[in-house]
């Protein structure tokens, strides 16, 4: 199988040209015009044909392949169907070499070796999956080596030289390399130093052949492409072509376009003689020991990661070496703490009287992020994010926001230190938070609605990370949770670690040294979870409890509890649960708390449901309202929604306990940015919890 596909090149070769392999995402426009486009694919005489698999959040691709991926889910693909797809076109006499090429998490779900098995089956003759590290990536590449099949690796311009060296000594049959920093997409010109960048890779790559994409679209490129790399892949230009061709037409259209690009090529032959699949041609086994160093491990048990597109590695790794540099920089604490009076630290932690009395249990201690300059506990890592920034000479900062209050704590610190800001926000996040909109404009900043997908939080840190990885060299991204690839939840844990640290300090001190029984904490991504939990992590006496937007209840498929219900996954660059189909799609979420309107999860969260050492409990939406009206009308505190959720939950476990107890809810933000939202939603919920705050309840329309 693998032999094949380097058949392939060595004929192209053989003939003068680039090799060439033309993309389709399985089940675009429609299922049944997969199977006509790979036709006429072949008959157009392509060398190597990509078989996109479906993936909800594909964070490397472009606009063009963003559609096909989300019509094709729409269509009711499935990774099944796609193997069925690839059965129909060997029976009706494709035998071009077939690759899929995907993201990690369907194969996750379906299991590694059950997909390789599978693929095998059903004709398929190697993989590009596009968020593999190569860590993992050599272990995959093994399993595919027991079924003969390839394992094609990406390396991007940003490729440093060490992992070149281990990319090419994990591919067995050709490279994959990106032209450019970026998206894919077909765009009018073909990216400058690709020269350069192919003699670069082969000074590892030997006699592996390398094979150019993203950007090309045209017979000229193809031409230019060819003249350095081995073989040139084509996508989007196919998808938009395939995509605005009528009915019935797909396959012809997708075979002419084929020969517009391979006309002229004389010594070009479209015969392809089947070869004996000679395993022992392929390279062997290799060692499953390729780990990078780091100074603070990447992992959280099984979770954690870096699962990024190449062109990302090089900026994470720059990131990560910057924090590592400042965590142990004296003069970086020292600054970070001299604006502690800017953010108005310490933050307050006092006792919830009237709230304990409520709850009739365990006493009831309020930590007041909320009290934060811009109202949340997202302004200690935006700060500390921005003198990162400086540190590493960047001077454009972009950030995702979903309830809004990571976009106005980063647009008022790029403001306070004069860096241009663009905030990335779901457009339906974009109307659930208009007050917080207007506030990141007031500040200067840019807000960007991203349109795609639900619109939500997810389609917003997909759209951010593609932003980035075609600005890297201006850009920091301030990731606002603790999410997303290493180095992210790590750095976003220590600089929110404040938040515990005080808090167990203040606690002590007014309790003659004691600790808390508990810490209870709201859980979107897990900054104001993990920045309360992770001082009290070896405290083992100290119950950590994470409460998680049940939306509208965990049996129905409204809601975020990642952690209760979610499985182990990758999305957004780590793996962690995630909440996902039985296909390993990431599911939509929901909760009238846009801040936690999220289908992953931090990785340390996820280990420590694992091992048991935190608990994470649901609360509804309904409930999360009761937490609003309760911390409003007791103590005289309007908290934000998300943190509502953890007053729901710290006061049913309050409840459960004795009176000599003591539990810390972290009012993780100010409910001003929720008032529109509580009003537009009290009609539907208020009756559940015997709130109702319309003017004239005789005629609830008013
Ligand atoms: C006030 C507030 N609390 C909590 C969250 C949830 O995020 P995390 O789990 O990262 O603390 C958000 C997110 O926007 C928020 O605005």
């Amino acid at each position: 199988m693998s032999v094949q596909l380097r058949q392939q090149f060595v004929k192209a070769k053989s003939e003068g040209r680039a090799a060439l392999v033309t993309f389709i995402t399985a089940g675009y426009p429609t299922i049944e015009d997969t199977v006509d486009i790979i036709k006429g694919f072949q008959d157009g005489g392509v060398d190597v044909i990509e078989l996109g698999v479906p993936f909800s959040d594909p964070i490397a691709d472009g606009p063009a392949i963003q559609v096909a991926n989300t019509k094709a889910l729409e269509n009711g693909m499935t990774v099944d169907k796609v193997f069925e797809l690839v059965k129909k076109a060997r029976a009706s006499g494709v035998t071009v070499p077939i690759i899929l090429m995907g993201y990690y998490n369907p194969i996750v779900n379906y299991g590694e070796v059950e997909f390789i098995k599978a693929s095998k089956e059903a004709g398929v003759n190697g993989f590009i999956v596009v968020d593999l590290p190569p860590e993992v990536a050599v272990q995959f590449r093994n399993g595919c080596y027991e079924y003969g099949l390839s394992y094609v690796p990406l390396v991007a311009p940003s490729t440093t030289d060490e992992r070149l060296e281990v990319l090419c000594g994990i591919a067995d049959s050709f490279l994959y390399a990106v032209s450019r920093m970026g998206t894919t997409g077909a765009t009018g010109t073909l990216s400058t130093g690709i020269d350069a960048l192919i003699s670069r890779i082969q000074k590892f790559s030997g006699s592996t052949p390398i094979a150019l994409g993203f950007g090309i679209s045209t017979r000229e490129h193809y031409l230019a492409a060819g003249s350095s790399a081995d073989g040139v892949v084509i996508g989007s230009k196919i998808i938009g072509l395939v995509g605005d061709a009528p009915a019935g037409q797909r396959g012809a259209t997708a075979k002419k376009y084929v020969e517009s690009i391979l006309k002229g090529d004389g010594t070009f032959s479209k015969e392809i003689t089947p070869i004996a699949d000679d395993e022992s041609s392929n390279k062997k086994k290799i060692a499953e020991d390729v780990q990078e160093v780091h100074k603070f491990s990447p992992m959280f048990g099984q979770f954690g990661g870096q699962y990024v597109p190449e062109a990302l590695h090089k900026c994470l790794s720059e990131l990560e070496h910057a924090f590592d540099d400042a965590v142990e920089d004296p003069a970086f604490w020292d600054e970070l703490k001299s604006l502690y009076t800017y953010i108005g630290r310490p933050s307050s932690l006092h006792e919830a009287a009237r709230l304990t009395e409520y709850a009739g249990g365990a006493k009831i201690w309020l930590k007041r992020e909320d009290l934060n300059h811009t109202g949340s506990h997202k302004i200690n890592n935006a700060i500390a994010q921005v003198l990162l920034a400086k540190r590493l000479g960047k001077t454009k900062i972009i950030a995702e926001t979903g309830a809004g209050q990571h976009g106005v704590a980063t647009a008022t610190a790029c403001a306070k230190f004069g860096l241009e800001c663009k905030i990335f926000m779901g457009a339906e996040d974009v109307r659930r938070q208009a007050l917080n909109v207007f506030r990141i404009r007031i500040l200067g900043a840019e807000v960007v609605a991203v349109e795609n997908g639900t619109k939500t939080l997810r389609d917003a840190t997909s759209e951010a990370f593609r932003y980035w990885v075609s600005n890297l060299d201006s850009t920091h991204y301030i990731v606002g949770s603790a999410i997303g690839p290493h180095p992210y939840p790590t750095l976003v844990r220590t600089f929110q670690s404040t938040i515990g640290n005080e808090a167990k300090e203040q606690f002590k001190q007014l309790n003659d040294g004691k600790l808390p029984d508990a810490v209870v904490a709201c859980v979107g991504g897990g900054s104001n979870s993990t920045g309360m939990f992770s001082p009290f992590e070896h405290d083992l006496s100290v119950k950590m409890v994470g409460v998680e937007a049940g939306g509208s209840g965990i049996d129905s498929d409204h809601h975020s509890a990642t952690l209760t219900v979610g499985r182990v996954g990758v999305f957004h660059g780590v793996k962690t649960f995630v909440l996902q189909d039985d296909d390993g799609q990431v599911h939509d979420t929901h909760s009238v708390s846009a801040g936690l309107d999220y289908p992953g999860v931090g990785p340390e969260l996820a280990a420590w449901k694992e091992s048991g050492r935190a608990s994470f409990v649901a609360a509804t939406d309904a409930q999360a309202l009761l937490g609003f009206k309760l911390l409003s009308q007791l103590e005289g505190i309007i908290p934000a929604l998300e943190s509502s959720h953890a007053v729901y939950g710290g006061v049913e476990l309050a409840k459960t306990m004795s009176k000599d107890q003591n539990i810390i809810i972290n009012v993780s933000g100010r409910g001003d940015k929720d008032v529109q939202t509580v009003a537009e939603v009290l009609p539907k919920f208020g009756e559940e919890i015997g709130w109702d705050l319309r003017f004239n309840k005789d005629h609830p329309d008013k």
